[in-house]
């Protein structure tokens, strides 16, 4: 299966993916966390995109497209994919259709998490994640058992750079101009599935297994 995860920033794209990568046991390739490994560890990718991801802004598509076409071609994707934060822009979604048609390769599911922006504000601010295997919390919706630590793993929680008010607002604005129209792209397709993310966890992932035939 090839898999898509469209939503606003604090949708709950990530805390689904997890959901998914557990029962399907697809490649889970997050656009957001690639980028916050590059910068973390200063390489030159890191380098490049740090200021725009500091910022909320999105990344230029000619090297987000390099980074994740070189991802897609590794041999874990061959079968399938599950993608978070990719693609972003009908650039970005025009680049990856091309690589499905040479490699005659189709997308099976574009889930898209409906959210109003009122509530995705209190969702990020309050989200910590695990330094070490990307676990997603909420301080007030999903808090770890004992503060800041990962019950997964024991890994230190962190709250992301970009995850302020400010910077929220024009992660907000970018998705509303660049990425909605990605809406209208996969409805002509035929391949977008809409899930009301406004509602708890499990509520969205039973919706997210069953179309995803997962159960
Ligand atoms: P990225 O890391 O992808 O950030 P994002 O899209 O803004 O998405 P988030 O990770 O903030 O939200 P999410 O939907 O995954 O929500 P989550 O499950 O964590 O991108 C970061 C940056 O990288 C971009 O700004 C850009 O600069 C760059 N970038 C990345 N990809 C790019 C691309 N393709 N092109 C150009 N630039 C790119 O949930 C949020 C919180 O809510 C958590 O605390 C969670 O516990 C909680 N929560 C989740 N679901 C629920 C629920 N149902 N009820 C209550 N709480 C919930």
């Amino acid at each position: 299966m090839r898999i898509i995860l469209l939503g606003a920033p604090g949708a709950g794209k990530g805390t689904q993916a997890q959901q998914i990568y557990q029962k399907a046991k697809l490649p889970l390739i997050v656009m957001g966390d690639i980028f916050r490994e590059a910068i973390a560890r200063k390489t030159e990718v890191g380098v490049k995109v740090e200021q725009y991801v500091k910022q909320g802004k999105l990344v230029p598509d000619d090297l987000v497209i390099e980074v994740i076409m070189a991802r897609l071609k590794q041999d874990d994707c061959r079968n399938g994919f599950l993608l978070d934060g990719f693609p972003r822009t009908t650039e970005q979604a025009d680049a990856l259709d091309k690589a499905m048609k040479k490699d005659k390769a189709t997308i099976d599911h574009v889930l898209y998490y409906a959210v109003p922006d009122e509530i995705v504000v209190e969702r990020i601010c309050g989200r910590r994640t695990c330094k070490k295997c990307n676990a997603i919390y909420h301080l007030k919706y999903s808090p770890p058992a004992v503060e800041n630590v990962c019950d997964k793993c024991r890994g230190e929680l962190f709250h992301r750079a970009d995850d302020t008010p400010e910077v929220i607002e024009e992660r907000l604005r970018a998705y509303h101009s660049a990425t909605s129209p990605l809406l209208q792209y996969y409805r002509k397709q035929n391949i977008l599935k809409e899930i009301d993310a406004d509602r708890p966890v499990d509520k969205i992932l039973e919706d997210t297994v069953r179309i995803l035939k997962l159960a």
